[in-house]
């Protein structure tokens, strides 16, 4: 069954409204809800006092509707009596600043009592709905993130670095804390790196970003093990927060789920652009599907403005099924839309929902409802369907995390240059994986690693017994500068990669955001067309050990050296690209590498239809997405059906705006 949905606040509401919500739902194609991730006050209303008889209530209802539910454990939001409990449970920002109530998120994740109250409300809500017909699984917390500098994450990073470096010894030489006569004598003296500490030591500051999201994947671990052993038949998710979110390693936060959940806001408020740019949702799904190379569900889908003080752009006429599609396009299995109805108080007052604030059903629900009512018929022939893509790009948290410590360049942004190849291959209509540094690479026939700073051993293997094997790879500047404690690494640049690469950094330098360096490239299949290609913010002067030189700089005083290099090693061939391009020299560079890998295209569209393949069984499933405001027409090469038609169409077919045609094989 695809499961539909969305999530659901009947604590919000008079309970003789319950009803009425349970049949629109029903209405519109609902069979399930997720709920109670903010109800901690209802739920435990004093210290070890239960209340279970108005969720009781509400599963009844939606049950006898056809609807089912996800519980998410409300550690998110603590009620003030266990905050008043526990003062230092605030978490402190990295200014010194201790938070105060009145928001939600306020906890630090590793307080000692925090986590015995989370502890004990999960077990409360596991015993009760442990057997429960309505409920199916459980969503814990609600989007981890922020990270806490007080005095117990202070005392809690010294004994996770005992258990990392066994001595003090090993912690004074992983960061070179000779620098500036840093060396720490006892564990107690370590700090944490407060804004109120200046710019802080790298190796401390790498491992304090890898304590605190480990601190929330250690938080959530005590939820899933007590969920696992109560609740046997139960699913365990979380709602994560996308590619852009970069303060937790995603991976690791995954690996204890069944799978993924994330929540998808294709306009934010703040975020003032006529047109959501395809790719820019494209990135974040099959992010979301490469934590655990497995589909995933949309817990929050956008259905309304988004807003807290203001109020974002309302999805146009036809977006929110385009949304819906292009995410299971990507692999989503399930799709829950925020917030059923918009709440008349609170903080989210603007956040909109399906229903408006009087909880009439209007343009929003009837194209939900259109949407229910599609995946009713197809939605069988949907779920589980797999997405391969030839193409990965691998995503390295430790380089994310050491990156906002030191970005290099003031306008050098990781996630900016991993999404500007991303974007290129998109707009090929090119399937990509979004994976791990050390995942299984075999199955790709390219890879691209943009800027692997932080380089371990186990990831530089990885990547060169892939080339060895016959892999295609493409590396950038300020790859295998690092090693796994931040410093430096004592070998020409790229590091653990130069073998592979065949080349080595002679010198590298930055440029003003403003200037570029024009190149002159000469690889094979040039698809530049007259362009040219640069450049920018920073530029290695190579010397190419084993590889051959396919660009040079043609400026500066190191014009006429080398920018780009091309080495074939074992059976396969190692890019280095020395340099952040423009989106010229970056399409230049996907189009030579999905023709020497042979990466086929989904199929070729024109600007603004997004092309992508899944599949189910053997049979190939094309969804064609038109996210453009006029029609555009796309050419089939064979006779296709399609799916939410029936109709068999073949050659060339026009899509409306916003127009969503999934296809299979006649
Ligand atoms: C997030 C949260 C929700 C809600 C929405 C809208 O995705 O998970 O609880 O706050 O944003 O702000
Ligand atoms: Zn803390």
């Amino acid at each position: 069954m695809f499961r539909f949905g969305v999530d659901y606040y009947p604590e919000h509401w008079p309970r003789e409204r319950w009803e009425m919500d349970a049949r629109l739902m029903q209405e519109a194609g609902v069979n399930t809800v997720r709920l109670a991730e903010f109800a901690w006050s209802y739920l435990e209303p004093r210290p070890d006092h239960f209340d279970f008889e108005w969720l009781d209530r509400a599963l009844e209802i939606l049950y006898a509707h056809g609807i089912q539910a996800i519980l998410g454990t409300p550690t998110a939001s603590p009620p003030p009596w266990v905050m008043a409990m526990y003062p230092d449970a605030y978490r402190v920002l990295a200014s010194g600043q201790r938070q105060t109530y009145g928001n939600r998120r306020e906890y630090c994740p590793t307080h000692p009592g925090y986590r015995e109250r989370s502890r004990i409300i999960t077990q409360a809500m596991a015993e009760h709905y442990a057997n429960h017909p309505a409920v199916i699984g459980w969503q814990i917390d609600n989007e981890f993130g922020d990270r806490c500098y007080c005095p117990i994450c202070r005392a809690n990073f010294q004994a996770w670095l005992q258990e990392k470096y066994g001595s003090l010894d090993a912690v004074n030489a992983a960061w070179g804390t000779i620098f500036w006569s840093h060396v720490y004598t006892e564990w107690s003296q370590i700090p944490v790196p407060l804004e109120t500490g200046g710019v802080p030591n790298p190796g401390l500051a790498l491992d304090y970003d890898r304590f605190m999201s480990d601190a929330y994947v250690r938080f959530q671990r005590e939820q899933v093990d007590i969920l696992r052993r109560t609740c046997p038949n139960h699913f365990i998710t979380h709602n994560f927060m996308g590619f852009h979110y970069d303060r937790i390693n995603y991976f690791d936060l995954a690996r204890d789920l069944d799978f993924v959940a994330w929540d998808n806001y294709p306009r934010l408020a703040w975020r003032r652009v006529m047109d959501v740019p395809p790719a820019s949702r494209a990135i974040e799904h099959d992010t979301m599907r490469g934590l655990k190379g497995k589909n995933f569900w949309v817990m929050e889908e956008q259905s309304g403005s988004g807003g807290w003080q203001t109020v974002g752009m309302t999805p146009r006429p036809g977006e929110i099924r385009l949304w819906t599609y292009q995410a299971i396009a990507h692999g989503a299995d399930a799709i829950l839309y925020f917030r059923w109805r918009t709440n008349r108080f609170g903080t989210e007052q603007y956040w909109h929902g399906v229903l408006d604030h009087d909880g009439r059903p209007r343009r929003r629900y009837r194209e939900i409802q259109g949407i229910g009512a599609e995946l009713q018929r197809i939605g069988d022939q949907l779920v589980g369907a797999e997405s391969r893509p030839q193409v990965a790009i691998v995503l390295c948290y430790d380089t994310r995390f050491a990156f906002q410590i030191q970005p290099n360049h003031p306008d050098f942004s990781y996630p900016g240059l991993l999404a500007s190849y991303y974007n290129a291959l998109h707009r090929r209509n090119v399937g990509v994986d979004i994976v791990s540094p050390t995942a299984d690479l075999s199955r790709y026939k390219a890879v691209i690693a943009p800027a692997l700073y932080v380089l371990g051993q186990e990831a530089a293997d990885n990547l060169q017994r892939y080339v060895e094997n016959g892999g295609i790879l493409l590396t950038t500047a300020r790859t295998g500068v690092k090693d796994e404690t931040n410093a430096v690494v004592n070998m020409p640049l790229p590091g653990l990669l130069a073998e592979v690469c065949g080349v080595e950094v002679d010198e590298y330098d930055t440029l003003p955001t403003e200037v570029s360096v024009p190149l002159e490239l000469t690889l094979p299949n040039d698809t530049t067309a007259g362009e040219v290609a640069h450049a920018r913010l920073w530029c290695d002067v190579l010397i190419p050990t084993t590889a051959e030189i396919v660009a040079r700089y043609r400026d500066q005083y190191y014009a006429g050296r080398a920018a780009i290099t091309l080495n074939r090693f074992g059976r396969g061939q190692a890019l280095y690209v020395g340099t952040v391009g423009d989106a010229v020299l970056h399409e230049t560079l996907i189009d030579w590498l999905v023709q020497a890998a042979g990466v086929p295209s989904a199929l070729t569209t024109p600007d603004g239809v997004e092309a992508v393949e899944r599949w189910k069984d053997e049979q190939r499933l094309l969804f064609l997405l038109n996210h453009a405001n006029d029609t555009r027409d796309v050419i089939l090469p064979t006779s296709m059906i399609d799916l939410l038609t029936d109709r068999t169409v073949e050659g060339r077919v026009t899509l409306e705006p916003k127009a969503v045609m999934i296809l299979r094989g006649a």
